[in-house]
């Protein structure tokens, strides 16, 4: 998939998350899945022991949200998936770690070992069809979108993601942002930091030289997990060379070896010179709780950081703040998290009702509040949301979208590894060279690169 259908996609999205505002029909009875089927004979399974009368009423979900924001987040789409299921035992299968760093070779081993959960979390674009669709690993579930009537809701741009052929493998719980840039209101402002409505990267260095200055640690990183840096400069490289030119990074329009890119790299290793002693020993949660406590003063992180200052109890625009990754307002990097049914899942029809409750309009509205995503859904009830979300909100709707690497939507697997390696050698040589033809090399060996 190239990354002008993406951007071609995005485009859609943005034309039909507009259709529908204007002509969204009241979406009073949202009552969750009429069309749910009876479970009540389970075909016994001929390969398992005979269950015993109900011992086979279960759900397996498979993701890495262990965090407190994420972990009660999806604590919330349990609880809708009970008001359909409500005699189903869940098993919460998770394995730690930030953006899927262990969870997704756990979830391959098992797939490749013909030892599927029902359900797993996914990022659409390369990461769902790349892995698990060509492998056969996941069923279409397209007449789900019919008999939910999801077609009217989901921005189809994001439905492309998710479609091969014409079948639709996965279901979207939400749309995180990526490219935040969260700080601590009163630290900031104890070094008399002003933060404005947007940030540039040479505003960020400013900032950063002054609370420096000041005694305080100006960026927070958590990269226990590689990816967080990766993220970090991800973002610095948005920032840097704007939406068009990030774009054509994916489709071999804009090549690593660009001097923007390279200036990128030198901005990102300037950023580098500023993050916490403690970086590689924390995840990215906790980096974001140093930022709570004071700890340091920004930290860039897609907006499931969000969910942590929920979790804290936090409050919007008053205990911490946030504004779009230094250079990057006017884009919005998609981390979308959706769900689908694996071939030969052992639950299919408590299945299909995980996937109904997170399509549902009550699924969204209860598990996103506490993710720090925005629902994929188009018809939700924007009062139910708070400051940052409508924020994010608008930004979907009129900025450019664009999609991350880091989180498996933007190119192949194989280039995705070669990314966080390059940042892994940059983080400690700064070569700025070597690190734009690592890239080089990576994206021409995925197929995508001039
Ligand atoms: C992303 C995922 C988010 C969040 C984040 C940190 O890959 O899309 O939902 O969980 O990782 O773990």
């Amino acid at each position: 998939m190239s990354y002008k259908r993406i951007l071609l996609g995005c485009a859609l999205v943005l034309v039909l998350a507009l259709a529908l505002s204007g002509c969204a029909a009241p979406a009073a009875t949202q009552a969750p899945a009429p069309t749910t089927a009876p479970e009540a004979t389970q075909a016994p399974e001929a390969t398992q022991a005979p269950a015993a009368a109900t011992g086979n009423d279960k759900l397996e979900v498979f993701s890495w949200w262990t965090s407190g924001g994420e972990a009660a987040a999806l604590d919330s789409l349990f609880a809708t998936f009970k008001t359909l299921s409500p005699a189903t035992e869940i098993i919460n299968a998770t394995v730690a770690g930030g953006g899927g760093s262990a969870a997704r070779g756990v979830l391959q081993t098992r797939l490749a070992g013909g030892d599927p959960p029902d359900t797993w979390q996914f990022h659409p674009g390369f990461e769902l069809l790349g892995q698990y669709v060509a492998a056969n690993y996941v069923e279409p579930i397209t007449d789900l979108y019919a008999s939910e009537k999801w077609n009217d809701v989901m921005p189809k741009g994001l439905v492309d993601l998710m479609t091969k052929d014409g079948q639709i493998y996965g279901v979207l719980a939400g749309v995180h942002r990526g490219n935040g840039l969260w700080y601590n209101k009163k630290l900031v402002e104890k070094a008399g930091v002003t933060v404005g409505a947007t940030m540039t990267p040479d505003e960020f260095l400013a900032a950063a030289a002054k609370l420096k200055a000041a005694g305080i640690t100006p960026l927070c990183v958590g990269d226990s997990g590689i990816w967080a840096s990766a993220q970090l400069f991800e973002n610095t490289l948005l920032g840097v060379i704007g939406p068009e030119k990030y774009a054509g990074l994916w489709d071999g329009s804009t090549s690593f070896a660009d001097p923007d890119v390279k200036k990128a790299m030198e901005t990102y290793g300037k950023m580098l010179a500023y993050q916490n002693d403690d970086h590689s020993a924390l995840s990215w949660d906790q980096a974001v709780k140093k930022l709570m406590e004071g700890g340091c003063a920004f930290s860039s992180m897609g907006d499931w950081a969000y969910g942590e200052f929920v979790n804290a109890k936090m409050k919007d625009n008053v205990d911490f703040g946030w504004v779009s990754h230094p250079g990057t307002a006017g884009s919005f990097m998609i981390v979308a998290d959706g769900f689908g049914l694996a071939n030969k899942a052992p639950h299919p029809e408590q299945t299909k009702n995980w996937l109904r409750a997170i399509g549902s309009k009550a699924g969204q509205e209860a598990f996103n509040p506490l993710k720090g995503s925005i629902p994929a859904r188009t018809d939700v009830d924007r009062a139910k949301f708070g400051v940052y979300h409508n924020w994010s909100m608008d930004s979907f709707a009129k900025d450019a979208l664009v999609p991350s690497v880091v989180h498996g939507s933007a190119a192949p697997a194989d280039f995705q590894q070669a990314f966080n390696d390059g940042v892994t050698s940059f983080v400690v040589d700064k070569n700025v060279d070597a690190f734009s033809a690592a890239l080089v090399a990576a994206a021409k060996a995925s197929g995508f690169g001039k």
